[in-house]
């Protein structure tokens, strides 16, 4: 069991594949994209699943895949087919932007795949190309129509931007009336790749929730869930639920259990702190599993008791980081 120093169980990595993406949302990178790592830096995926085989004999049982965009990575489908054999692994899930994703859905079944999280910021086809920058909305509500057909838990995530898509926050919730689906608004943060804070941040979670109740004056909050990202709710009757992520007004840091590794094995205890180590050139030196795992171990140990307030306090604030590169 990995254990950090605050007695928090470390049992879920996040992962991001690669910094590349499809998609240029305005909320994550530049229109230019971003400065993407040569191939040769990033983890190969024999690296990647030695890093996560090693992990999960300590106690990781949970892997959430992430990017950029998971899906562009070639061969990606082959790693998951991998990884799907690691026993220890009670769930393997998926962040998203669903574009390429909707003929691979079938297999993911197959692999048994736990989850998607869906990245969907508007039902309108004009405004994703807005958001996104680019005109792959009938791919991803393709992709959409599909998971909702399909055996995978499905979490939407829309990052509520002022003036952009709070029109469509009563539309979402209505998805969740007869939909298994869980749909989460989350606080945009300034991890937007351009090194200039554009957050709104009077789209709060507060003011999300007024939003909803606007529209839906009755509905219930659902008991907290250990570990969860969001606080959520349910319309009455409904088959979905529908949450808040509180990405930057309240820290989820007390009973954190995560850790992530970018797509070049920079390994970071918590969304905001630079990288601790790299594990890739660690790996590279010829490390044996034993001494791999007694670097996580050590390294776990420095886990801040609250990245989130660390944060806060910074001079030099993380606004030139891409969500990206971080990997959500
Ligand atoms: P689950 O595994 O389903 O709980 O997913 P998740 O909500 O942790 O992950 P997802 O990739 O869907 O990310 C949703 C949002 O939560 C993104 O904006 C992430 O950046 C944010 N998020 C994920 N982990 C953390 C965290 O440790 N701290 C904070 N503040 N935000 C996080
Ligand atoms: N603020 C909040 N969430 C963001 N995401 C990407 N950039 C930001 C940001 N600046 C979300 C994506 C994706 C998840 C991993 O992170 O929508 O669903
Ligand atoms: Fe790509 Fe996700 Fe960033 Fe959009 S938010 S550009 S889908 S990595």
């Amino acid at each position: 069991m990995l254990k950090d120093s605050f007695g928090r169980n470390i049992n879920y990595l996040r992962m991001a594949v690669t910094d590349r993406c499809n998609l240029r949302c305005q909320y994550c990178m530049p229109s230019q994209g971003i400065d993407i790592v040569d191939r040769k830096e990033l983890l190969s995926y024999k690296e990647m699943y030695r890093v996560i085989r090693v992990l999960s004999e300590l106690g990781v049982d949970k892997v959430r895949l992430t990017g950029g965009e998971p899906f562009v990575r070639k061969d990606f489908i082959h790693f998951l087919e991998s990884l799907s054999f690691n026993k220890n692994l009670k769930q393997i899930s998926i962040t998203t932007n669903g574009a390429l994703i909707s003929p691979h859905i079938p297999k993911l079944e197959e692999l048994g795949i736990h989850a998607i999280n869906l990245s969907l910021d508007t039902l309108q086809k004009e405004k994703f190309k807005q958001i996104t920058r680019r005109d792959l909305f009938d791919e991803t509500m393709s992709t959409f129509d599909r998971l909702l057909k399909s055996r995978l838990r499905l979490k939407l995530n829309v990052v509520v931007q002022s003036g952009v898509n709070t029109d469509e926050i009563a539309d979402f919730v209505e998805l969740t009336k007869n939909n298994r689906i869980s749909v989460r608004f989350i606080e945009e943060m300034p991890f937007n790749g351009t090194g200039q804070r554009s957050v709104q941040e009077n789209w709060n979670f507060t003011r999300i929730l007024q939003t909803i109740e606007r529209s839906f004056p009755h509905f219930n909050a659902l008991p907290e869930e250990k570990n969860s990202t969001s606080k959520n709710y349910q319309l009455d009757q409904a088959l979905g639920t529908f949450g808040i992520i509180p990405a930057f007004t309240r820290t989820i840091c007390s009973d954190c259990n995560r850790i992530r590794l970018t797509a070049t094995g920079l390994f970071k205890n918590c969304l905001f702190d630079d990288g601790v180590f790299s594990i890739r050139d660690f790996i590279r030196a010829g490390a044996s599993d034993d001494e791999i795992k007694k670097v996580f171990q050590d390294t776990i140990l420095k886990k801040p008791k609250n990245g989130f307030d660390a944060e806060k306090n910074r001079k030099d604030k993380k606004v030139s980081e891409s969500m990206s590169t971080i990997g959500g």
